[in-house]
Order: C-alpha cells, then sequence, then structure tokens
C-alpha cells in the first residue's frame, strides 16, 4: 500500500522526539499498521537549529500553513503550541484541504476544540490529540475504546507534571515553588509560559478534553473552576504532611444534579492512597464507569519520549484505517445536554 506521509509542524521537545521514533523504528511501525509510515516535510522557527536528529532528507517550510496544506502531506502534525496564532491557523487549513490531523496542544483545542472538530467532520478529516491528556497515558483511548460500553460517573487525576514535581520537590527540599523553577525547566515540561503550568491553566485545558470525551459534551473550560498552585506554601505541605494528606493539583470532573462540575485545584488526598503516593512529574488518571467501577492509570505525562509515544499512537490509529476523532462520536451531535444527562445521573 502506499506510504502515509507525514508533516511535522514543530521540531521542539515533542517534535524531535516523533521524529526519532519515525526513523528509528520505521520497521516495527510499518509491520504493526501495514503501512510504512515516513516524514516528508517539517516546519519550525530555526531552521539552523540542532534538534539532535538529522532532518536534511525532510523539505523545510517556513510557514506551517504551506506546510499544512502541501499535497504530499497526509498527516498534519501539529507540535508548535498556543491557542491562537500559527498553530489554529495551520490547523484548520489542514482541516480544510481534508488532511487529518494530529496534535498535542491542549490550550488550542481547550479553546477551539468544538469548532475543529466540526471541521474535521465537514471536510472528512480525522482529529486526534492523545498526547494532548496527560501526555503518554492513552487515557483517551481507554475512554473512547476499551470502556466504551460504560456510562462514566466521573473522571479525575493529576494531569500537570510541572506542578506535581514542584509540589513533591517543595515536600522534599522546604523550598518554595519560585526556587524550583528551574528543576522543573530542565525537565522538559514547562509550557512555553510556565503560568499556563502553575496557574492550574494547562491542567485545566487537559481536564475540560477529558471530560467532554467522558460526558459526550462540548468542551467548556471556561466552566472549570480554575486555581494553581502558587498559594500552596511550605507550611500547608507539612501541615497536610502530619494530617497524613499531600496536596496534590487535582482535577475532577462528575455530572451531578446541576450539570457537569469541573475543577482543577490544590487538594488534600491521604498520602498512602494511589494519588498520594504519586511522585515527581508522573501523572494520574482516574476513570469511574458504571460497569467497569474504577479504572486508574498511571504514567509519564510529559516530556519527549512519552509525549512523542501517545502521538505516534494517533498516527498508527490513522495508519490502520480508523476513521474516528479523538471525541469519539460525531461533532455535530455532541450536544450540550449537560441539564439532560444530569437528570439521569
Ligand atoms: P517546544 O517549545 O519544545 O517546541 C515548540 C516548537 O515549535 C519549536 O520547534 C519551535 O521552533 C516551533 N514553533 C513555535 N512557533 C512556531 C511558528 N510560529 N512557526 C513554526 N514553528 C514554530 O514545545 P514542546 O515540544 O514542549 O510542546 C509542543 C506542543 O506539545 C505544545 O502544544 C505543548 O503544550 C504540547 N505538549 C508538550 C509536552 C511536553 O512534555 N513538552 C507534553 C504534552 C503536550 P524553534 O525550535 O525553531 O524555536
Ligand atoms: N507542561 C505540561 C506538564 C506538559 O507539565 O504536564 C505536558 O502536558
Amino acid at each position: 500500500s502506499d506510504p502515509l506521509r507525514l508533516g511535522i509542524a514543530g521540531l521542539g521537545t515533542v517534535g524531535a522526539g516523533v521524529v526519532k521514533i519515525v526513523r528509528q523504528k520505521a520497521a516495527m511501525l510499518e509491520t504493526r499498521s501495514g503501512r510504512r509510515i515516513e516524514v516528508v516535510a517539517v516546519s519550525a522557527r530555526n531552521r539552523d537549529k540542532d534538534r539532535g536528529v538529522s532532518l536534511t532528507q525532510y523539505a523545510w517550510e517556513d510557514d506551517p500553513v504551506t506546510l499544512a496544506t502541501r499535497d504530499d502531506v497526509d498527516i498534519y502534525i501539529e507540535l508548535m503550541g498556543g491557542s491562537d496564532g500559527p498553530a489554529k491557523a495551520s490547523v484548520e487549513a489542514a482541516l480544510k484541504a481534508g488532511k487529518d490531523v494530529v496534535t498535542a496542544n491542549k490550550a488550542l483545542l481547550a479553546h477551539h476544540g468544538q469548532a475543529l472538530a466540526e471541521l474535521a467532520e465537514a471536510n472528512g478529516a480525522v482529529l486526534r490529540f492523545e498526547a494532548a491528556v496527560a501526555g503518554g497515558i492513552p487515557c483517551i483511548k481507554a475512554l473512547t475504546e476499551g470502556l466504551a460500553g460504560n456510562d462514566i460517573t466521573r473522571v479525575m487525576g493529576v494531569m500537570n507534571g510541572t506542578c506535581n514535581y514542584i509540589l513533591t520537590r517543595m515536600e522534599a527540599t522546604g523550598q518554595g515553588y519560585n526556587a524550583l523553577f528551574d528543576e522543573a525547566d530542565k525537565l522538559g515540561f514547562l509550557e512555553a509560559d510556565p503560568n499556563l503550568d502553575v496557574g492550574g491553566i494547562d491542567a485545566g485545558h487537559k481536564l475540560a478534553l477529558l471530560s467532554s470525551i467522558a460526558f459526550g459534551t462540548q468542551v467548556d473550560f471556561d466552566a472549570v473552576e480554575l486555581e494553581g498552585i502558587q498559594r500552596v506554601s511550605i507550611d500547608d505541605i507539612r501541615q497536610a504532611a502530619d494530617m497524613g494528606y499531600r496536596i496534590k493539583l487535582l482535577g475532577v470532573a462528575r455530572m451531578t444534579g446541576r450539570g457537569l462540575e469541573q475543577s482543577m485545584a490544590p487538594c488534600l488526598v491521604p498520602a498512602n492512597s494511589a494519588l498520594g503516593q504519586l511522585e515527581g512529574g508522573t501523572n494520574m488518571v482516574v476513570i469511574e464507569g458504571d460497569q467497569v467501577g474504577q479504572v486508574v492509570l498511571r504514567g509519564a505525562g510529559a516530556g519527549e519520549g512519552p509525549t512523542a509515544s501517545a502521538v505516534m499512537g494517533d498516527v498508527m490509529d490513522i495508519a490502520r484505517g480508523l476513521r474516528m476523532t479523538t471525541f469519539g462520536q460525531p461533532a455535530a451531535t455532541l450536544e450540550k445536554s449537560v441539564a439532560a444527562q444530569a437528570a439521569v445521573a
């Protein structure tokens, strides 16, 4: 069969990781998907930057929109970041041209996910974003595939590696969060604007995406009650520890009599619970279904390998012919039917 040709915009932590997987695991990817997967064109701001991987055999485009609409690109992979600007313009252009899109950009999707899903559907294209929620943890796949026979009653979790890293290091070192910023930065976890991390906004983006998939509603980031970790002090952490608790930036989404409630805020969790034992940049997603009960997924929520792993999972699904968008149901039928669902809950 014909090769599946990728155009990748953004060659930073995640983009370089994806290029490495495609180059280093070409034979394995072809065996598993039945198609040869190859990168044909790439884009970033600085053409001369060393990315730790050779790019000489790929076409270079300065403009991500041009890359996204090239005739020889089957899947446009957006790994630049940002809720608007070139990320939005290029994803829209790709979808309008009928190209499938894979992205790790939770900010883009939390703000424009519904419109982009409708654009994909109108143009017969697929929009997937496993990497956008909890990095390497395949939680979207779990919801849309393995748990598809359940009514989901609650989703929750720790979904920002930077915050969990800073909170656990504050506890271990007694230093405030400002002093631990450089450490977190070295791990490659931080968003381009770190206020998105410590303000709980990045985790809120992820919760909004996850809950829309879990409850079949439109993405509603504005409805997430948000509080970051900036006001968590060493004293708070010590007092929690004295009582057998730890402080985690915890997201919870559940359907109640008042509708879908979503909150992302520092919470006390028992130190001996699965959530309480989460260290460093690790993430945890807890899904509760009416048939399965509780399912706990734990793993790396950020970084080159884990995030590229999730991007490749989406690419492989498309290579195998799976034509479902990540939302798992037609965008046009995604209703904001929270009241109706609440009546059932
Ligand atoms: P980086 O900052 O490491 O890389 C961003 C890349 O995009 C760079 O190569 C940059 O070019 C390129 N870029 C930025 N603006 C433009 C533009 N206008 N035109 C062309 N290229 C541009 O980001 P990450 O790899 O960390 O993140 C990428 C995406 O993945 C983001 O949406 C992020 O939220 C998401 N994500 C990241 C995770 C992580 O652990 N890092 C985990 C999960 C999701 P140049 O290198 O030349 O400056
Ligand atoms: N900044 C994010 C984090 C990257 O720290 O979790 C992964 O989405």
